[in-house]
């Protein structure tokens, strides 16, 4: 078996059968951090081409929705949070959007409760996919012709590559619901099980993406691509049309920004929620000496957790999609609200959320966030997302590519939790054409105008707290971002009311947590951070979580 096209031949050393993590490295021009060591090896390579940051970041996207299925996607929807080395700030927003058939009371039966998982399984659980369109938005500022920027990726579909073990249990454990959700055979499903070093060959996927790269969004949004995501629909009630396909376009959104202890923080605004609540928590916490609190000491998590509580309340109350909803963002974000939101914190004492409302929260969290930046010191932010693990499992017969489940980020009743436990009401409930409410926090930061970082994490509900923690490690207690990246996590998300640790937290501040009265959840792992950093030596750190098979590269 060998490369026969134009990307691989020409990097040889990018074995799509053979090749390694690297899990922290310093750069002298360039680096991406990813999910997958492919991706970013291809996002380097094409920055070693003559592309800029942009470039790079539509390779690996396209990339990742061949190498990493369980989130990398088409059939999705993200957030590109950039900002070019002249200052300028881009906040692209290629969220899913609800379909024209959408309705409020959709995922509910005649006595308006829920149905157990049409938000998440099949064809109905789709927002109409926005990366593709996303992609192409993004082009703009890009050099290179887009038909160079998808090629590696339809290399990777077409000829394959080798999974790792974390894909291959992946693949294994959703075997059973590709085959329900699917109206065809997939090339995720085989007679055997996959296991590591197996090759994954998506000959429909890499036509999928042949007829994108020969006709733009077209490729994807019309024609036979657009006829075999409807034609997937009747088979699991979905009702995404042809003109749904045909009218979605990316939005652009005026980033959220503040600042931090000397750094200026740059984040996604709604339909995200992330900017929003990384903000409030941050300037919640600003007065407080948190280098002289410790790290995750009773003291400090107390405090970042009180901040999360009342962050979190405002998201379920006040945030949407802005163009249906007025979501108050300059009062949420102003100094004078956020002081009267601690107005009542008191040191070591653990607040209470009013609602009590055990909300499950669902532990398989699959979305993917991407950070690069280029020799010129333009930084580019992904988070992209199908929202599940597999999104919705259906894969659309003949076109190979996973639909997202996005519309379960809606509030479906009000009161009632979504998939990570999170509520809300009329602010995110379901209309036609509407974007659903995300947590996805893509995030720059400059120090004195000059780029100093680009970070975000896939997790759900979590990502803003795992954000906001990664920054106070980075700022106030002067870890390394990769120390910060793989540290251990704690969530708080006002409703349910309780602490999710990861499973390596302190075991002595988790006593001292429960003495204060919190309720403590213990959780395996949150999310997988990738960051690059500028150091002061001008060289790009960059470095991937160890909870993932995430890598970086560069040159
Ligand atoms: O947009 C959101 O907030 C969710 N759909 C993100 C899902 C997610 O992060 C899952 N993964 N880890």
């Amino acid at each position: 078996m060998g490369f026969g096209q134009t990307f691989f031949k020409a990097h040889p050393s990018i074995n799509p059968y053979h090749y390694e993590m690297a899990k922290e490295k310093s750069f002298d021009h360039a680096a991406v951090a990813s999910a997958h060591a492919l991706a970013s090896m291809i996002g380097a390579a094409i920055m070693q081409e003559g592309g800029n940051a942009f470039d790079a970041a539509i390779a690996v996207q396209f990339s990742l929705a061949v190498v990493f299925p369980e989130a990398g996607n088409i059939g999705g929807g993200g957030f590109m949070l950039a900002r070019k080395v002249n200052g300028e700030l881009i906040g692209l927003d290629f969220r899913e959007e609800a379909p024209a058939k959408a309705s409020k009371d959709m995922y509910l039966d005649e006595k308006g409760n829920p149905y157990a998982d049409k938000s998440t399984r099949g064809a109905l659980a789709s927002g109409i996919p926005g990366s593709v369109a996303g992609m192409f938005s993004a082009h703009a500022y890009a050099k290179l012709p887009m038909a160079q920027l998808i090629e590696p990726a339809i290399e990777l579909a077409e000829f394959g590559f080798v999974v790792s073990e974390s894909e291959a249990k992946g693949l294994n454990s959703n075997r059973n619901s590709f085959i329900k959700f699917s109206s065809s055979a997939s090339a995720f499903t085989k007679k055997e099980n996959w296991k590591a070093g197996d090759t994954l060959i998506q000959t429909e996927l890499a036509a999928t993406l042949k007829r994108i790269q020969a006709n733009g969004a077209a490729g994807f949004y019309e024609g036979p691509t657009a006829s075999m995501i409807v034609k997937e629909m009747a088979h699991s009630g979905g009702i995404i049309n042809l003109n749904d396909l045909k009218n979605y376009a990316p939005k652009y959104r005026t980033p959220i920004e503040f600042e931090y202890k000397g750094h200026h923080i740059i984040s996604f605004a709604p339909p995200s929620s992330g900017g929003i609540l990384l903000a409030q928590m941050m300037k919640m916490i600003a007065p407080f000496d948190l280098a002289k609190m410790g790290n995750n000491t009773a003291a400090s998590v107390s405090l970042m957790v009180e901040a999360q509580r009342r962050a979190y309340a405002d998201r379920a109350e006040h945030m949407g999609d802005p163009d249906f909803w007025k979501v108050p963002t300059k009062t949420l974000i102003s100094d004078t609200y956020v002081k009267q939101r601690m107005s009542d914190y008191v040191a070591g004492v653990k607040g209470t959320s009013k609602l009590i409302n055990a909300g499950q929260i669902h532990e398989s969290e699959q979305t993917t966030h991407f950070s690069v930046v280029d020799k010129d010191g333009n930084m580019v932010a992904i988070t992209t997302t199908l929202n599940d693990s597999y999104g919705n499992k259906t894969i659309v017969a003949g076109a190979g590519f996973i639909l997202n489940n996005e519309m379960d980020d809606f509030s479906i009743k009000p009161g009632v939790p979504n998939m990570y436990g999170a509520i809300g009401g009329e602010a995110n409930a379901i209309q036609a054409g509407k974007r659903m409410l995300s947590s996805m926090t893509p995030t720059l930061v400059t120090v004195n105008n000059q780029p100093f970082l680009t970070i975000g994490s896939p997790g759900g509900t979590t990502i803003p707290n795992q954000v906001y923690e990664g920054l106070v490690d980075i700022i106030d207690l002067k870890m390394s971002l990769k120390q910060s990246i793989d540290g251990p996590r704690f969530h708080h998300q006002w409703m349910p009311d309780n602490i999710m640790l990861e499973s390596d937290f302190p075991e002595a501040t988790e006593q001292a947590l429960k003495a204060m009265g919190y309720t403590i959840m213990k959780r395996g792992r949150f999310g997988r951070m990738d960051g690059v950093q500028i150091t002061s030596d001008g060289k790009r750190m960059a470095a991937g979580d160890k909870r993932g098979d995430d890598s970086v590269a560069g040159y």
